[in-house]
């Protein structure tokens, strides 16, 4: 392949070139037919193949613009499943689909931070933990690119908001860049190797994503990343400076405007054609892989990837409350159930946006609860609330009140509409809508009873109701199959085992991203640095409404038997960790078993503790099986942006296995032996403190300033010590007029000597 593409781009003209450097219309690559070069299509993606029929739509305007596709859960859901074989299995079924409608790149996984729970997006991502969106994303990405079909993961980097987000810039400081926000993109390029990137549409720290340093210096030379770039629809600022960045494709096209700049750029010398060249070769690797790689287009077994939906469904879902065990209801004995909610009949089952499909089939919570109940139960459904307009409709509660008082427990449906949460705008609050509120508490004062059920793709707030929910079940946006999946919980025909992967706080003000979100004059700071999500709950020790990685199931588990496979260890060495989980209750479920890594001190301020690893086991009750993990020396690093690499320090580490973030059962302390030196660039500045941290810096500290020896020494001896400690080198010389008549010229040569 590649000796075709270099004799192909040996014939191309200037032209040519530039043509293919943006798409031939909305979903298409260009095409050169004196060359027979074809092209390609791509579309959205991430939770189902939304293809717009007509080939040059955005297909965006409803759903049946766009051609049938199976309706998966969103990207909230399927992370809360933490279970990267499912991911897989859902990548291979979207890339089936794919190719069976002629799609050779999906455009997907989205990967980004939650950085607040108001992101309209947050439905579309994975996680505020780095570690959990990049393996999750790995997983998408190797399941959908084995089928031949090609992902783009995006939105590269720091597209966490939709408010101005074509324009806005994310002032992220170097540290969070790299310990939170590039992570996921960085183990999903590592280990996945995807077709493509997509930059984003926002900038970052100034410059737009489409043309950052980001692009070269660290996608392209440091993670070695050969794949195509593209940028997101219509996010390309100057056409040039991106393709000097490194970014190959310009999305939507077509764009003859921008090409003709790029061959205008060549001709004057101000871009060289070798970088031309380049790109060129990307965007033809990309498509001669395409036209390589698709196997045999199968046709599509929709009954099964229906299944296969409604088992994510139930995977991804999260049993966060079960007071007095409500749950599961027992459909041999209830008598009467009222259902309750519009979502119930009409259930939210995708985000607002690019990813909404046209879902062949969707499962209907009401009926799919009735179903599950003999004919000799009275299922009684109210409507409760008008999901598209938060008023109170004192009707609706009326009679939604009436049929709770005459059964033995409600069920209601409560969750957000399309109107507080989407692609291109962030909601403004985390509460549910006041009517659905109003519901529940009218509804409590005539039935203990209550589950709820939520349908929402992203975190809210509960203070004001969670009492009167006896059970709680966050039902997501779960694709088409959540209806039966709901039941299939409620019933116990499935044992829940979803666990959250961002935080539920009690409010929005206790979010650390509050003070800065959304920004103001076109930029957002991300003040709180790398303690986004748990990171920041849990080093405050704020109490939140539900930790991450919270979930609970119909059984219980034991852990027992950590074993480390060293207590002292080298950073070239690898960790393993083992334990055993046994399922000590009375039924089957799946546990996600969560390793958390604290550097018990360090020069930086560091996260009380960070996730580093989990697996989820399933186990038949009494079955116990063992987990292994495995640490290198990266689990244990920071990123030290004044040293410009990640660092692992010597000392100290808690290997710790828990259930949730707050729900630790196992814990181990090693000792770990770094090899990273921690190079202080010694200067007249620096304060005590750091000349005295090495051996060879003392020395050189003492011998040069001997005359003040005592002084110095009885000073660190006494309550002074800390003011010592923090002094600058230079001041201390005036412990002694000699020395700081020279007190330069010392300096100098003590550095010389500490250098040398
Ligand atoms: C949208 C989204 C991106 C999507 C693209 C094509 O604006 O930001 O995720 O893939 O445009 O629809």
């Amino acid at each position: 392949m590649e000796k075709k593409i270099e004799q192909l781009i040996g014939e191309m003209t200037l032209e040519e070139k530039a043509s293919l450097c943006s798409g031939m219309n909305k979903w298409k690559t260009e095409s050169i037919d004196r060359l027979n070069i074809p092209s390609i299509i791509m579309t959205d993606g991430p939770h189902g193949v939304r293809k717009a029929v007509n080939e040059d739509d955005f297909g965006a305007h409803g759903v049946d613009d766009n051609e049938k596709a199976t309706g998966f859960p969103t990207a909230s859901a399927l992370a809360s499943s933490w279970d990267r074989e499912l991911l897989s299995e859902i990548g291979q079924a979207l890339g089936k689909e794919s190719k069976a409608l002629d799609v050779s790149i999906l455009l997907g996984p989205g990967v980004n931070m939650k950085r607040s729970p108001l992101g309209g997006r947050n439905f579309e991502y994975y996680s505020e933990d780095p570690y959990l969106a990049g393996e999750i994303g790995t997983a998408y990405v190797k399941g959908l690119q084995g089928e031949g079909v090609g992902a783009c993961v995006k939105h590269f980097a720091c597209n966490n908001q939709e408010f101005e987000r074509m324009s806005i810039s994310s002032e992220v400081d170097e540290r969070a860049l790299r310990e939170i926000y590039l992570p996921a993109f960085e183990k999903i390029v590592k280990e996945a190797n995807p077709w493509s990137i997509m930059a984003a549409y926002n900038k970052v720290n100034g410059i737009h994503a489409t043309e950052n340093p980001l692009l070269l210096d660290i996608l392209r030379k440091e993670w070695g990343y050969n794949g195509v770039v593209m940028s997101d629809w219509g996010a390309v600022n100057n056409r040039v400076m991106a393709l000097k960045a490194g970014l190959d494709l310009e999305m939507p096209g077509a764009s003859p405007a921008n090409d003709k700049k790029i061959v205008e750029a060549v001709k004057s010398g101000e871009l060289d054609e070798s970088i031309l060249d380049e790109t060129v070769k990307r965007n033809l690797s990309i498509l001669f892989k395409a036209l390589e790689s698709t196997k045999e287009v199968e046709t599509i077994d929709f009954n099964k990837h229906h299944e296969l939906a409604r088992k994510a469904a139930v995977n991804s879902m999260i049993l966060l409350k079960n007071e007095d065990r409500t749950l599961p209801l027992d459909s041999n004995t209830l008598k009467s159930m009222a259902v309750i909610g519009e979502l119930a009949v009409e259930p939210r089952i995708q985000g607002g946006g690019s990813s909404k499909v046209n879902t062949t089939q969707v499962d209907i919570p009401l009926d799919k609860i009735s179903e599950n109940m003999g004919d000799n139960v009275s299922v009684n459904f109210a409507r409760g609330y008008d999901l598209n307009r938060d008023y109170k409709d004192e009707k609706l509660i009326i009679e939604a009140v009436e049929v709770a008082k005459s059964c033995e427990i409600v069920v209601l449906f409560m969750g957000l509409p399309d109107l507080i949460e989407s692609e291109g705008y962030d909601r403004k609050h985390m509460n549910i809508p006041e009517n659905q509120v109003l519901l529940l508490n009218e509804i409590a004062k005539v039935n203990k009873k209550i589950v709820v059920v939520l349908n929402n793709g992203s975190a809210v707030t509960m203070g004001s109701w969670i009492k009167n929910a006896k059970a709680l079940l966050e039902g997501w946006l779960t694709g088409q199959g959540s209806g039966s999946a709901v039941a299939d919980i409620l019933f116990g025909k499935a044992n829940p085992c979803g666990k959250l992967t961002e935080t539920y706080p009690l409010k929005l003000e206790h979010n650390p991203s509050y003070l800065n979100f959304p920004g103001v004059d076109g930029k957002v700071k991300y003040e709180e640095g790398i303690f986004i999500g748990y990171r920041y709950y849990d080093k405050r020790k704020i109490d939140v409404m539900y930790p991450f990685g919270h979930g609970l199931s119909y059984t219980e588990f034991e852990y027992s038997n950590l074993n480390v496979s060293k207590n002292e260890l080298e950073d070239t060495e690898e960790l393993i960790i083992e334990a055993e989980i046994k399922n000590v209750g009375s039924v089957e479920g799946a546990e996600i078993i969560q390793l958390y890594v604290r550097d018990k001190e360090s020069r930086l301020i560091r996260p009380e503790k960070e996730l580093k690893g989990f697996e989820k086991v399933f186990l038949k009750q009494g079955e116990s099986k063992k987990v292994i993990f495995k640490l290198r020396k990266r689990d244990f690093s920071y990123f030290d942006p004044s040293k410009n690499y990640w660092i692992m320090e010597t000392g100290e580490f808690d290997i710790l296995l828990g259930s949730s973030l707050s729900d630790i059962r196992l814990e181990e302390t090693i000792n770990v032996i770094s090899t990273d030196k921690i190079e202080i660039n010694l200067t007249g500045d620096s304060p005590v403190s750091e000349w005295l941290m090495e051996e060879k810096s003392r020395e050189i500290f003492f011998e040069f300033l001997d005359k003040v020896r005592d002084r110095v020494e009885n000073s660190l001896q006494s309550e002074n010590a800390e003011m010592v400690l923090g002094m600058p080198l230079k001041k201390v010389m005036y412990f002694d007029t000699e020395l700081a008549s020279n007190s330069e010229e010392i300096i100098k040569n003590m550095i010389k000597k500490v250098n040398s």
